[in-house]
C-alpha cells in the first residue's frame, strides 16, 4: 500500500519497434520511438513493481530500477517475454513488425534483381499468445494505434487478443515519435476517454489505474 502500492508485483513491458533483417545491412521496421513503453516501465517501477522491460532497438536510456532486455526481432521479443514469465501485469506497448523476411546471409545485390520482391512470413502475435497462455498474466494490457473508428477497432482487438484492457491510441495526427498522446482506456466495463496528455502522463495515469486494480 501507500506510495509503492505495486511492491511485490511483477510487471512485464514491451516497447519500441522490432527490426526484421532482410540481409546483413537492411531491415524492415516502423517508426516507434519506444517512449510510451519506457515511460510505462518507469511509472510501474516508481510504484514499486518489479519490472522487466523487453525493448526493441531504440535510442532511449533504461529507466531506473528496471531490468532491461534488448532484442531486435519479433521472435526474439516473444522468446524474451516467455522467459520473463510469470508476471502479474503485462503491458504490451511494442510496435511489433507484423511480418519478417527470410534473411539472406550476404548483402543482396541489386544487379541480381534480388530486391524486386520480398517473401514475407507473419510474425507471432505476442499479446495474443499471452492472452491464451497457461501462465497468462492476471492483468494483460495491449495498445492499439488506430487512425479511424478508434474505439470500435480497439474493442474488436480486445476480444481477439484476449486481453483485459486496451489503450487505444489515436495516431491520425502526429503521435509516432512525438510527445503527446490521445488515448482511450477500453475494457469490458466500457470506454474511458482520457484528455490529451504527454506520454509520461499517460504512463503515470495507467500505472495508477493498475495499482488501483491490485489494491
Ligand atoms: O494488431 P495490432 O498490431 O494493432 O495490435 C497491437 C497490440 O498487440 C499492441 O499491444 C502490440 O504490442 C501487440 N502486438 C504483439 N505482437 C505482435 C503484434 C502486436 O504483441 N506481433
Amino acid at each position: 500500500g501507500g506510495e509503492r502500492p505495486l511492491t511485490g508485483r511483477r510487471a512485464l513491458v514491451t516497447a519500441g519497434p522490432t527490426h526484421e533483417p532482410i540481409d546483413p545491412v537492411r531491415y524492415i521496421a516502423n517508426r516507434s520511438s519506444g517512449r510510451q513503453g519506457f515511460a510505462i516501465a518507469e511509472a510501474l517501477a516508481g510504484l514499486g513493481a518489479d519490472v522487466t522491460l523487453v525493448a526493441g532497438p531504440v535510442t532511449l536510456p533504461a529507466p531506473p530500477n528496471v531490468t532491461r532486455i534488448d532484442v531486435q526481432t519479433a521472435r526474439e521479443m516473444h522468446a524474451a517475454v516467455e522467459a520473463a514469465l510469470p508476471a502479474d501485469i503485462a503491458v504490451m506497448v511494442a510496435a511489433v513488425a507484423d511480418y519478417r523476411a527470410e534473411a539472406a546471409a550476404q548483402k543482396v545485390k541489386k544487379k541480381d534483381g534480388g530486391m524486386s520482391s520480398l517473401a514475407l512470413t507473419e510474425n507471432p502475435d505476442i499479446l495474443a499468445a499471452l492472452g491464451a497462455h497457461s501462465r497468462r498474466p492476471e492483468l494483460l494490457i495491449g495498445f492499439a494505434a488506430e487512425t479511424e473508428k478508434i474505439v470500435e477497432h480497439a474493442q474488436a482487438k480486445l476480444a481477439r487478443k484476449g486481453c483485459d484492457w486496451i489503450i487505444a491510441n489515436d495516431v491520425s495526427g502526429d503521435v509516432m515519435g512525438g510527445g503527446d498522446n490521445r488515448v482511450h482506456l477500453i475494457s469490458a466495463d466500457g470506454v474511458e476517454d482520457w484528455p490529451d496528455m504527454s506520454k509520461e502522463d499517460v504512463a503515470r495515469r495507467l500505472a495508477g489505474r493498475i495499482a488501483e486494480r491490485f489494491s
